[in-house]
């Protein structure tokens, strides 16, 4: 099984482009794993308790608990509209969640692995933890990105985190795909070496902070939001759940045949992935082999800049959809970033992607390859006559680019697997001008030739159609039903071999599935 999970989000404001491009990603490769014929479980959520959300409920005059059923109810109605399709749902409110965290503090404090402490210090309210000197910037104060910071003495629960940071190291330089892409370890190891030595502080006083999972052993305190919202990955993959709690079977999704995959943006890789969240699963038992690998990706960021609220440049992804479709916004967001990679958004780019490689590239493609078919052969695609060199290119170009494509794939890199089958249908519209099917069909002589250079193009038509399946489920379901092949959902990529569109074959009717984006000051005025 591959078990695949994202980021759960934070439900103290509303979704952006960053968000969208995660899920998204999440999604594809999912589809992709699926085509490739693998069993896969893709689980996201939403991240509901902390500090940050109580102010922001309490600033919007509302108790925390209708405030997150507002919010996340934005994120799900983004992931319907981008077709974002999950097999898991995490909100961390969830009973079930909290009893997962709650046994596993109980377990953890029994194994010796929590301790009281009362600790006074320097602590950022923005980002809800007690700062040290190292977090000074260099002329000694706590810069900007730490918002306010307070003078507090306070007691609370600490997790050993100290006794597993020798083991984590170890762990990182033995496993090649501990972190990917693999230049993010040296950034986690460089942490390591500056944190060693510290433990975790994993309470709140409730007179500080009252929106969040109980202690179970020490009800003046609820847990830290990262140490609850880390353990969602395995809360909703059945980790200790009860018989009648309508989750996954853990050992069925949690496996060491191929271990699970957080993807995750490059801000939450230190400290809260990379140590807290391995160090507590090397805590509860879970052995090398059971270590999850982190899929760090990029930034979308804003003309170089971060997305921000104050900067006033966060980018609405259902805006986006609304005016350019859904498709085109999936196609972008995941073929404009190469995974890992930080890029800049930018709507231009989204209209040229759309319109050359899809409206002109692809989309002419399949217009004329089955417009021809249609109407020169009756829609019948047989194999004619003998293969010519161009023919034998073609083939070459379409079996060269299927395996850059799954092997792009299977390194979670889609910009490159979408740029591979790019340059398939390039090659396939040049043959098209080359070869001419239009004067081909002038000529009765010529009906074996015309009917092996459509059926090149038809079939070509065919094995694109389910590569792109899923960046673009919907394009690729109206494709196959004017290929006529109404198993698509059944294909698998090992079924990508020539003569997909068997001998004798009919297509249905074509129709343009990617019209080109035009925007409305480029639309000629009407009189
Ligand atoms: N709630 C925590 C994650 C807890 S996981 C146990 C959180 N939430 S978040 O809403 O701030 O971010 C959610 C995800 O979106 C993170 O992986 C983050 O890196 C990603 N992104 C946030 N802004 C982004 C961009 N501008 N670009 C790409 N992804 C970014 O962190």
């Amino acid at each position: 099984m591959f078990y695949l999970t994202t980021a759960i989000d934070y439900t103290n404001g509303s979704p952006h482009i960053g968000h969208a491009y995660e899920k998204v990603l999440a999604d594809v490769i999912t589809r992709y794993r699926r085509l490739r014929g693998d069993e896969a479980f893709f689980l996201t959520g939403v991240d509901q308790h902390g500090q940050k959300v109580q102010q922001t409920a309490e600033k919007e005059g509302v108790n925390p608990a209708t405030f997150v059923k507002r919010t996340t109810k934005k994120f799900l109605n983004l992931w319907e509209k981008l077709d974002v399709k999950y097999d898991g749902w995490a909100e961390t409110i969830d009973p079930r969640h909290k009893a997962c965290v709650q046994a596993i503090l109980t377990t953890l404090k029994d194994q010796g692995q929590l301790y009281k402490h009362a600790h006074s210090g320097h602590y950022s309210v923005r980002q809800e933890q007690f700062l040290s000197d190292r977090d000074r910037d260099e002329s000694g104060e706590f810069g900007p990105e730490w918002g306010e910071v307070v003078e507090l003495k306070e007691e609370n629960w600490y997790f050993k985190l100290s006794d597993h940071t020798d083991w984590l190291k170890s762990y990182l330089e033995a496993t090649a795909d501990a972190i990917i892409p693999s230049f993010r370890k040296s950034e986690l190891l460089n942490a390591l070496e500056r944190n060693s030595g510290t433990d975790l502080c994993i309470s709140r006083p409730k007179e500080r902070l009252r929106w969040g999972i109980e202690i179970p052993f020490d009800p003046d305190f609820v847990t830290y939001v990262w140490f609850d919202a880390l353990i969602n990955y395995i809360s909703f993959a059945g980790y200790r759940a009860a018989p009648d709690a309508d989750l996954p079977d853990f050992s069925s999704l949690w496996t060491t045949d191929e271990r699970p995959v957080h993807i995750i943006g490059k801000d939450i890789l230190v400290p809260a992935h990379g140590i807290y969240w391995l160090c507590m699963l090397h805590a509860m038992g879970f052995a090398d082999a059971e270590m999850p690998r982190l899929l760090v990706h990029g930034w979308w960021n804003i003309r170089g800049e971060k997305m921000s609220k104050s900067l006033g440049n966060i980018v609405d992804p259902a805006e986006l959809a609304e005016k350019f479709g859904v498709e085109a916004l999936r196609y972008y967001l995941v073929r404009d970033i190469v995974t890992g990679k930080d890029s800049d958004f930018d709507v231009e780019r989204l209209i040229m992607l759309y319109n050359t490689e899809l409206a002109n590239e692809l989309g002419n493609l399949c217009n004329r390859a089955l417009n021809m078919s249609q109407r020169f052969t009756e829609g019948v695609i047989t194999r004619g006559g003998i293969f010519s060199d161009e023919d034998l290119a073609l083939q070459t170009s379409l079996a060269e680019s299927t395996e850059a494509y799954r092997t792009a794939m299977d390194e979670f890199d889609v910009s490159k697997g979408l740029e591979a089958l790019s340059r398939h249908v390039v090659h396939c519209n040049q043959y098209a001008e080359r070869m001419k099917p239009w004067e081909l069909n002038k000529d009765p002589e010529k009906k074996d030739r015309l009917a092996t250079v459509l059926q090149h193009l038809a079939e070509s038509v065919a094995h694109c159609t389910v590569m792109l399946s899923p960046v673009l489920p919907e394009a690729a379901a109206k494709l196959a039903a004017q290929l006529n092949l109404p198993f698509l959902t059944e294909l698998s990529l090992s079924d990508l071999h020539w003569g997909l569109l068997p001998e004798g074959h009919t297509i249905g009717k074509p129709k343009p599935v990617f019209p080109k984006i035009v925007l409305d000051e480029e639309k000629p005025e009407v009189k």
